[in-house]
């Protein structure tokens, strides 16, 4: 993964990457894990083929109790090569190696069983149905909550 290299383009080959119009940029801000989000570029064989990013949520009123959600998109070119999967432990690595965060979630799709497997391959568990919360494709979605814990993670897991 690397920093400043995201791609402007979103397809349409996966309908669960059809989130509606949202706000365009030029220049991708350099970012930082604590920021409130941000992404990283996916990079395979030099070329980058997508993205991972986060946006840290809230379970209680002090600092301790946040987390953050990641997300990724790859072109599809560069899916079901275990791409997504590794980007993914990598991201959950960095989280655990640079912040105090005791928790990184993920949510996706009730439908999308790519990402449901390529989560559960990274090392999530699915913890739920979060109904009707995710805007997209024209509808509110349910989708699954999953999570992996620090006392779960361990540095050799990143390279598996
Ligand atoms: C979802 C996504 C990130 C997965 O990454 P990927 O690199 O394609 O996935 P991987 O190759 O790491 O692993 C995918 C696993 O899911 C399985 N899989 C793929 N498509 C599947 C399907 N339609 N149904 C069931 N399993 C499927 C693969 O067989 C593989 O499991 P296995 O190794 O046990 O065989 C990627 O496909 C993608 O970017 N999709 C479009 C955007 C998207 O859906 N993002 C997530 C939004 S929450």
């Amino acid at each position: 993964m690397r920093q400043g290299e995201l791609t402007e383009a979103r397809d349409a080959e996966s309908e669960f990457d059809d989130f509606g119009p949202r706000p365009g940029y030029r220049e991708p801000p350099p970012c930082r894990l604590d920021d409130d989000f941000g992404a990283l570029a996916v990079v395979l064989a030099d070329q980058v083929v997508g993205n991972v990013g986060w946006h840290w949520v809230r379970w209680g009123p002090s600092a301790g109790s946040r987390n953050p959600m990641i997300g990724i998109w790859l072109e599809g070119s560069a899916r079901g090569l275990g791409v997504g999967t590794q980007a993914q432990r990598l991201l959950v690595d960095l989280v655990f190696r640079h912040t105090v965060a005791n928790r990184v979630e993920a949510h996706t799709d009730v439908h999308n069983h790519a990402e449901q497997r390529a989560l559960e391959k990274a090392g999530f568990t699915q913890e739920g149905v979060i109904r009707g919360a995710q805007w997209r494709d024209g509808a509110h979605r349910d989708g699954f909550l999953y999570s992996v814990l620090r006392s779960e993670w361990s540095p050799n897991d990143a390279q598996r």
